[in-house]
Parts: C-alpha cells; sequence; structure tokens
C-alpha cells in the first residue's frame, strides 16, 4: 500500500526542530530568544582606534559595537526618535550620530545632543532622557560576545566551559585576520549541522575530506559541553580537559586537527594547512554563522596562521616569511572551496525544510547533530544557563 498523506510524519507542518527554517513567525521567536545567550560578535582587534565601530546581529536585530575612551560598548542600532539605523554598512569610524535628524548619543547610550531641542520640544535634552538600548558584552581573548541582558545570567565564561580555554589561547592576537564572506541560503542550524556530521565527507568533499573515504570509527572521540561540542580525532575521556589545561598555560598547540563548535554560530577549527621545508603550517579557523532570515545566513571565515612548534635560525626564518603568503593563499583558497561545498548541501536541505522529519537516523559519527538538536531544544524552552556537564562519545560506542 502506498503511504496517504496521514502516514507522512510532518503531515501537519514541519517538525519542530525545523519549524524556524520556514515560518518566520517561528524564526523571529527562535532568534529573539537566541539573543539572550551569549553570541559570538566580532573581533576587538578590528575596531582599534577610538570611535571604530561594527555591525553584527544579535537575536535578529541590528546592533553596533564601538570603541569607546571607556572601552567597548554595544548598542542596538536603532535610533530612539524615529528608530532610523544609527550604523549603515559592516565598519566605520565617528561618534554616534544619527543621519535621520542628527541626534547624538554619548557613551552610555544617551540623546544629549539634539538639535534646536528646546524649540522643538519645550525640553532639555536631559529631560527627554532618550536612550539607546544596550547590549551585554564580555570577551575572551580578541572575541567579542554580547547577548541582550536580563534572561541569562552565567558569566561567558560559566557559558564556554572548557572551551573558554581555547578560545583565550587562539582568539587572543588576531588583529588582522584573512577573511571572506558570503550569503547563504539555509537556516543557520543547517550551517552548523554540517560542521557537526562527520557521515558526509565522502558525498560531499569527495576530493578533500572525504577523498580517503569514511573515518575509520576507533578515530572518533566526541565531547560534548554545555551547549557546545569538539571533535577531538584519537582522543579519549579527559582529552578535552587536557587540551583546555594546555591551553590555560599557554603552551597548547595542535598535532592533530581539532574542532569546536560553540553555540549558537561559532565554529573554531585547528588545521594543519602543510608540512614544508620542515615546518607544519597550521591555522586557526572561526566560521561566524549571523542568522538574516529563515533561509539565510551570512557566513564569515577568518583565518589566522598558528605559531611555529620549532625554533627558527636566519634561513629558516626567510624560508617561512617567504612560505607564508602562499600557504595564506592556499589555505583561504580550500576554505572557500570546502564552506562551497557544505554551503551548497544545506542550500539543497534548505530547499524543502518544510519537509523535514520528526526525526532524522543519525549515525554515530552525527552524535553531534543529536546533542546540537537537544541543547536547541533545551534553550527555545527557556533552559539558558549551563549545565556545567561534560559527556564524551567515541566512533565504537553503542
Ligand atoms: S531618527 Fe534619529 S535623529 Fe531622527
Ligand atoms: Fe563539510
Amino acid at each position: 500500500m502506498q503511504p496517504g498523506p496521514a502516514d507522512l510524519d510532518n503531515a501537519a507542518g514541519p517538525a519542530e526542530w525545523a519549524r524556524a527554517m520556514t515560518d518566520p513567525a517561528a524564526f523571529a521567536a527562535e532568534q529573539e530568544q537566541l539573543g539572550h545567550v551569549w553570541t559570538f560578535l566580532g573581533v576587538a582587534g578590528e575596531i582599534p582606534v577610538l570611535n571604530d565601530w561594527f555591525t553584527a546581529t544579535l537575536g535578529g536585530r541590528s546592533i553596533f559595537v564601538q570603541r569607546f575612551e571607556s572601552g567597548l560598548r554595544a548598542y542596538e542600532n536603532r535610533c530612539a526618535h524615529r528608530f532610523y539605523p544609527l550604523r549603515i554598512g559592516k565598519t566605520g569610524n565617528g561618534p554616534v550620530v544619527c543621519g535621520f535628524h542628527h541626534w547624538r548619543y554619548n557613551a552610555e547610550g544617551r540623546a544629549l545632543g539634539i538639535p534646536k531641542c528646546i524649540e522643538m520640544y519645550g525640553r532639555t535634552p536631559r529631560d527627554i532622557d532618550a536612550r539607546l538600548l544596550e547590549v551585554e558584552l564580555a570577551q575572551c581573548g580578541d572575541l567579542i560576545f554580547g547577548r541582550f541582558p536580563g534572561r541569562q545570567h552565567c558569566s561567558l565564561a560559566e557559558w564556554l566551559g572548557p572551551g573558554h580555554d581555547v578560545l583565550s589561547r587562539f582568539g587572543t592576537g588576531i588583529a588582522r585576520p584573512d577573511s571572506f564572506s558570503r550569503e547563504v541560503d539555509a537556516h543557520w542550524k543547517l550551517l552548523m549541522n554540517i560542521s557537526l556530521d562527520d557521515y558526509h565527507i565522502v558525498a560531499v568533499h569527495p576530493t578533500s575530506f572525504g577523498k580517503a573515504g569514511y573515518l575509520p570509527p576507533d578515530i572518533i572521540h566526541y565531547a560534548h559541553f554545555n551547549t557546545h561540542s569538539a571533535y577531538l580525532p584519537g582522543g579519549s575521556p579527559g582529552t578535552l580537559e587536557a587540551v583546555a589545561a594546555a591551553c590555560r598555560e599557554g603552551t597548547y598547540l595542535p598535532e592533530r586537527y581539532r574542532i569546536f563548535q560553540f553555540f549558537p554560530g561559532l565554529i573554531v577549527a585547528l588545521i594543519k594547512a602543510m608540512d614544508y621545508m620542515g615546518d607544519s603550517y597550521w591555522f586557526v579557523l572561526f566560521q561566524h554563522l549571523e542568522p538574516i532570515g529563515p533561509g539565510r545566513t551570512r557566513s564569515t571565515t577568518r583565518t589566522v596562521p598558528l605559531p611555529f612548534r620549532r625554533k627558527a635560525g636566519r634561513v629558516r626564518t626567510t624560508i617561512r616569511a617567504m612560505t607564508m603568503p602562499w600557504m595564506r593563499l592556499g589555505f583561504r583558497i580550500n576554505a572557500v572551496r570546502i564552506h562551497g561545498e557544505d554551503n551548497a548541501a544545506c542550500e539543497q536541505l534548505q530547499r524543502i525544510a518544510s519537509q523535514a522529519g520528526a526525526q532524522p537516523i543519525l549515525s554515530r559519527q552525527e552524535a553531534r547533530v543529536g546533542w546540537f538538536e537537544a541543547d536547541y531544544a533545551r534553550l527555545m524552552a527557556g533552559q539558558l544557563e549551563p549545565t556545567g556537564r561534560i559527556e564524551t562519545f567515541s566512533g565504537l560506542d553503542g
């Protein structure tokens, strides 16, 4: 007998985990909730000068982060007067003056310069007391995280757990990363899920990751910490903590590929580009996923070379200096290609996201997709505080 509509597990519409991928109201609700958890926004080294700013998206809202004399602060990118965007574009420099009627804000987000204020309103700016909505900020190394205040209370370090040590080691001193950015026609979770999936490599990356076939089960070691997770090939219970401890001491350099996914939208990978003339060229890659709409995400990738393990004399230093620009270029070309392959797969998933069933059939090498979706459901149910737990999974586990 052919299955009729009543047999379909999504006959009543997309499954709950996929609803925000196609339904604008569900997407808005998802983003409203996610705006209250620590979310990666950008890099402090990219706004080094007084009044430098960049815009970002948090909880589906445009915000801007700016360097004031008192330090970095962030506000919703919306004038209190008639709701014009205060910052237009991705980055810039200048005091906070609205382009619509020239209201001017101070570092505390208060409108203290209002043209013809007494004439127009019969009151002073202090009496009007208009303010911008402030975003709470915290830094881990150069990496800036933000959240709208009031709902989540943990510190950034508590939220990141052992990942805080990893991020502060590799997220420090990244003033001028190589970067590329594009918009992908897929919901942000599809991009996150594909990076958590080690089973797709043969089908989607046949000339790179998947060239040698599927990953052998005995090297698979996954760690789940709070709402985040890592793939640490060849690891065992305790590897994540050992990596974090070495990062804390400032001595850690990777010997194998490592990837960490931080909820909701930051992916950090330590990748060896190549061995050349006795040196290993390693890079750290940060992929930042910014949700724009139910089926649209901005993906920005920054890459930075890691220090070398061995000391170098004059000759080796010269070889490295000559080689590095080519390594950076080659690494970037590869990263663009591999992201492109993943993005294309995500765009296909997005096309029929409204048909997503209730339960995918996850393999052992997709264990982290299961963790991620369980965490997503927990957050959507209002449980925003970190669990403080670490669990692990090996490719040989049942
Ligand atoms: S909307 Fe900003 S000054 Fe009028
Ligand atoms: Fe991939």
